[in-house]
């Protein structure tokens, strides 16, 4: 299966991915990798591994759709079978939703439906849980609230700052991404409603 990641900024999900496509740990290989800030680390990452890498300048589209239409377009001539959002800081349009039913996966800093929209870590550690995680999901129309496939928890502690608890959280992401990635790579996740069923074996 071919994989187009979407990424703003460090792109350190997006280097577990291709790490995990290298190692063979996901059976697939990310052939794209598009990005809406020029100077994205995730554009650089995808260069050191010969893996095209496209900026798209928002400011050259009229609006969302048509950015999203020039978006869409670069992935499907790729025959790509799943996309990623690895840190893309912008908002999908529906069209973008529609134009790949079911094959949007995003990653979220904290244990959805908690924390939603930005600056998880920072909201969860101002709320004072203790308790936050990471949610690997599919992305529906609205912000953070498609189904859920992978969380897992992360404890916070008393001393914590945003850094340090975005750095735990990060490491398990950087390990969940991947397994939520091979499992719909093997089509072992199913859909009941908003349900996903993981089928491990
Ligand atoms: C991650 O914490 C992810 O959960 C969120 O954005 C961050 C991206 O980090 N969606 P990186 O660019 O992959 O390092």
């Amino acid at each position: 299966m071919k994989l187009a990641v979407l990424a703003s900024g460090n792109g350190s999900n997006l280097q577990a991915i291709i790490d995990g496509t290298e190692k063979g740990e996901i059976d697939a290989r990310v052939v794209l990798v598009i990005s809406d800030k020029k100077d994205a680390y995730a554009l650089e990452r995808a260069r050191k591994h010969r893996i095209e890498a496209c900026y798209l300048d928002p400011k050259k589209y009229a609006g969302r759709e048509d950015y999203d239409r020039a978006v869409i377009s670069l992935i499907k001539e790729r025959d790509v079978g799943l996309v990623i959002l690895a840190g893309y800081m912008r908002l999908l349009s529906p069209v973008f939703i529609s134009a790949f039913p079911g094959r949007i996966m995003n990653i979220h800093p904290s244990l959805l439906p908690s924390f939603p929209g930005l600056e998880g870590v920072g909201q969860a550690l101002r709320y004072g849980v203790k308790v936050s995680g990471c949610t690997v999901h599919f992305v529906d129309e609205n912000l953070d609230t498609g189904p859920v496939i992978l969380q897992e928890a992360v404890p916070v502690y008393d001393n914590d700052t945003e850094e340090s608890l975005h750095q735990r959280i990060h490491d398990v992401e950087h390990r969940l991404y991947p397994k939520a990635i091979q499992l719909f790579v093997k089509g072992k996740i199913s859909l009941e409603g908003r349900k996903c069923i993981i089928h491990e074996r």
